[in-house]
């Protein structure tokens, strides 16, 4: 594809040379998203983040991506804060909101949404997740986290196996994941969720079309057996219709270090897009594995700064300026990445 003006709604605009692209633009700000070195290539220039549902990671990250790169970020955070709450469009919200900033990012509750946003923007839209929809920075981000730390072991994405577990009916990170996956070849994919919260149907589809080999568990410890990667997810609570329905699929699916050991391989990496939910009723990723090298968590969130600045990058046609701005640091924080 043609990055450059180019919204992103989706990792089906994606081809494998695609992703490599920027992968290997995510590699070079390496040392930028470290704040080892300096680039003031987007100065002057505005992101406006726009998150109308919770979000941490994907919120700030975006925003430090941007600034990493010399932008500044104006970010408004609640539906009741934004004239939405007065019946605006998303149309008119997008032809006034794109006449103030360079580029958007938005998150929202609403399956398409964004995309509809997109229609009327001036300016370039990513999509930071739609509902149950998509969540194509987080795919990218995994992605690239899979293909790193499977690097020590000569494996590349072709042919991985790869668990997925959890509230895969929910799930746009992983929706997303499974998607982008698909335009590699010969995988094992396990699809492991309670009865009632499996894979739609389109999307399995996409991977049985590609010809990769879906298998499909009702049961956790038979699933995650003889896979590399082991992708956990979150019970997506706020999308079930009542709290008492997404009570009964709470704490069902649990990881902990006994589990881990007894049914994965030595190797198998664990990722989970984050956040998990801690509390002692459901605890789908156990703390028990925090210091277990095998668990990629916070190398994944790392990811995401690198990831998100090489689609600013790209989209915003500054990959090959980026030197001629670059300075080294004079102050370091001297935080090392996870490893
Ligand atoms: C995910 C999301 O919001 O879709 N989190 C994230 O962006 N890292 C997953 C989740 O909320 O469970």
């Amino acid at each position: 594809m043609d990055f450059v003006g180019s919204h992103i709604l989706s990792v089906a605009q994606f081809s494998r040379l695609d992703v490599e692209r920027i992968f290997a633009v995510a590699d070079l700000m390496v040392p930028f998203a470290n704040r080892r070195r300096i680039t003031s290539v987007l100065e002057g220039a505005i992101l406006s983040n726009m998150f109308f549902e919770p979000s941490t990671r994907t919120r700030v990250s975006f925003g430090c991506a941007f600034n990493r790169l010399g932008g500044d970020v104006r970010e408004t955070t609640e539906v009741k804060a934004s004239a939405i709450a007065k019946g605006e469009s998303l149309h008119d919200f997008a032809r006034v909101l794109s006449g103030y900033s360079d580029i958007i990012v938005m998150r929202h509750p609403t399956e398409g949404s964004v995309a509809e946003f997109s229609e009327t923007s001036r300016v370039p839209v990513i999509n930071g997740g739609d509902g149950a929809n998509e969540h194509p920075s987080q795919a990218l981000l995994d992605l690239y986290t899979i293909q790193k730390e499977l690097a020590s072991t000569q494996k590349g994405i072709d042919g991985i196996r790869i668990a997925v577990v959890g509230d895969l009916k929910n799930g746009r990170a992983l929706h997303s994941l499974l998607k982008l996956l698909s335009v590699f070849n010969n995988l094992q994919i396990h699809l492991v969720s309670p009865p009632n919260l499996e894979t739609p149907e389109d999307i399995v589809q996409i991977l049985h079309d590609r010809n990769h080999r879906v298998e499909v568990f009702h049961n956790l410890t038979e699933g995650i057996e003889h896979v590399d990667i082991l992708y956990v997810t979150r019970t997506q609570e706020e999308r079930f219709e009542s709290q008492q329905d997404a009570d009964r699929y709470r704490g069902l699916f649990r990881i902990n270090r006994q589990i881990y050991t007894q049914h994965c391989e030595p190797n198998t990496v664990i990722m989970h897009p984050l956040p998990r939910d801690s509390r002692e009723e459901a605890q789908e990723l156990d703390e028990d594995l925090d210091e277990h090298p095998n668990l990629a968590i916070f190398r994944q969130t790392d990811n995401g700064i690198n990831i998100r600045m090489a689609l600013f990058a790209l989209v915003m046609n500054v990959v090959d300026h980026i030197e001629d701005s670059a300075r080294e640091v004079r102050w370091h924080s001297g935080v090392q990445q996870h490893n």
